[in-house]
């Protein structure tokens, strides 16, 4: 398994300083929302390999932990990116009618 460090293999987090704190926090909370999603899927993938009924508990209870996390971040984005929850809306109207 990969250490932490793909993390930063996949994103330029230098070139996060150049920009101005609003836009780097925006992009900073994107990264977030995109590792947590990544956390909690690669940790239900792994209960749905393991017989361990201890272990499988622990992995889907912290998946659906970052799901919580995934909230989190969302809320903080919404309050930066003021485009972030009109687009979700309109997301929402487009699936729902
Ligand atoms: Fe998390």
């Amino acid at each position: 398994m990969k250490s932490l460090s793909h993390i930063f293999e996949n994103y330029d987090i230098n070139s996060l300083k150049d920009l101005d704190e609003k836009q780097r926090i925006i992009e900073i909370l994107r990264i977030c929302i995109i590792e947590e999603y990544k956390a909690s899927n690669l940790y239900e993938k792994l209960a749905s390999i393991i017989n361990n009924s201890k272990v499988k508990e622990v992995l889907l209870d912290i998946s659906n932990e970052e799901k919580t996390h995934i909230g989190e971040f969302e809320t903080l984005l919404t309050k930066f990116d003021s485009d972030h929850l009109p687009s979700k809306q309109k997301g929402k109207k487009e699936v729902e009618g």
